[in-house]
């Protein structure tokens, strides 16, 4: 299975697809953390993409494609599971050539920009492993700002007032055609993104039967 998550920035995406990957044995592939890891390592990928993820803008498709192209051909044959990709109709085009005739579903987590606002404004990342704090879910980041590995604790670039503003803006300009794209293809599912990661992942789990 070839399973697309789509849904704006802050939606859920990620916290979504730890337990989505587990549960149907999927390969978990986040162009975001994968663009981040470049931008963190210094490669000509990350200093490609780092000027467009933090003003929030997207990251040219041609790159994308070419990410995306490699992944699969490592990959043949397994099932795997994009999270923030596509996120251009151009994208989503890219991807079909790429699969052919692989049976592809695409899920639509629903979010309204002030709930998505009020989780990225609140969001804190270890430097080191990842692990995601947010207030809003109780998972508060510990008094000395060092994660329980050990790790620092920061704020991602994008997740400052104005850029999340641009994600969002980028986000309804460009990416919401790709949920047209997949309606018109009959392979979209529609998801409530709101209500705990575990009232979510129940509906996820129900659309997906
Ligand atoms: P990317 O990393 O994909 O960021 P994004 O889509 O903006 O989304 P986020 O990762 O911020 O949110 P999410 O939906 O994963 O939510 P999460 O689970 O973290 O992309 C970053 C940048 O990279 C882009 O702007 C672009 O520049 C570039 N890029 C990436 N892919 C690209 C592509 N294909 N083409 C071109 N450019 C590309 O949750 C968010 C917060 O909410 C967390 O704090 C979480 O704890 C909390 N939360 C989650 N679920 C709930 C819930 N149910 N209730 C309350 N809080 C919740
Ligand atoms: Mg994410």
């Amino acid at each position: 299975m070839i399973l697309i998550l789509l849904g704006a920035p802050g939606a859920g995406k990620g916290t979504q697809a730890e337990k989505i990957k587990v549960e149907y044995n999927l390969l978990h592939l986040s162009t975001g953390d994968l663009l981040r890891a470049a931008v963190a390592d210094g490669t000509e990928l990350g200093k490609l993409a780092k000027d467009y993820m933090n003003a929030g803008k997207l990251v040219p498709d041609d790159v994308i494609l070419g990410i995306i192209r490699d992944f699969m051909k490592e990959n043949t044959g397994k099932g795997v599971l994009f999270d923030g990709f596509p996120r251009t109709v151009m994208q989503a085009g890219g991807l079909d050539e790429i699969l052919r005739d692989e049976k592809v579903r695409a899920l639509s987590l629903e979010v309204d920009d002030e709930q998505v606002i009020k989780r990225l404004s609140a969001r804190r990342v270890c430097r080191e492993c990842g692990k995601v704090y947010n207030p809003a879910l109780g998972i508060n980041p510990p008094k000395e700002n060092a994660c329980e590995c050990g790790g620092e604790i920061y704020q991602r670039d994008d997740d400052h007032a104005e850029t999340i503003a641009n994600r969002l803006k980028v986000y309804h300009d460009q990416t919401e055609p790709v949920i047209e794209y997949y309606r018109g293809k009959s392979q979209l599912l529609i998801v409530n993104g709101t209500g705990t990661p575990d009232e979510v992942f129940g509906r996820i789990r129900e659309a997906l039967v």
